[in-house]
């Protein structure tokens, strides 16, 4: 089954918007497998941020991203990489859709609130990346056959 990588940053936390964002994946349908609650070493960060790493943003991208707590998530379902990115928004909250995460809560490009994989590839990378395999939780939900 499909899976991605989902990380609410700092912002996002600060901001007291975990469980509003954690709520919009869950009632989608899609399925939890694995979170934690952490803060993230500058080497992490640098990491995950890699195809950046020439960008004029990346020092101050890397700076917010180890600046407080993140939660880090993966979510598996069917097609739940493009969902995810829909869910989302466009990576400029002021210009991301209503109904958005970024386009409902976020209004600047540098404090959007969450990531996620941009592609099948992508999230298989970030996700061995972040969590080792005790940490995901593979499980049936015999609550929701419906989604299987
Ligand atoms: P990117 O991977 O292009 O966006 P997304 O998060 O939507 O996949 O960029 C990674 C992060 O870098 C983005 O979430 C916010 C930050 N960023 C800036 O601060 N300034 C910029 O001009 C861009 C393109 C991104």
């Amino acid at each position: 089954m499909e899976r991605t990588f989902l990380a609410i940053k700092p912002d996002g936390v600060q901001r007291g918007l975990v469980g509003e964002i954690v709520r919009r994946f869950e009632t989608k349908g899609f399925t939890l497998v694995g979170m934690k609650f952490m803060k993230v070493s500058k080497e992490l960060a640098e990491s995950h941020y890699d195809v950046h790493k020439e960008r004029p943003f990346f020092s101050s991208l890397v700076n917010f991203i180890t600046s407080g707590p993140i939660i880090a998530m993966v979510w598996e379902g069917e097609g739940v990489v493009a969902a995810a990115r829909k869910m989302i928004g466009a990576t400029n909250p002021l210009t991301a859709e209503p109904g958005t995460i970024r386009g409902d809560f976020g209004v600047n490009i540098g404090r959007n609130l969450i990531h996620g994989s941009d592609a099948i590839e992508t999230a298989q990378r970030e996700i061995s990346l972040w969590f080792s395999d005790e940490e995901l939780v593979t499980w049936e939900s015999q609550m929701k056959p419906w989604l299987q």
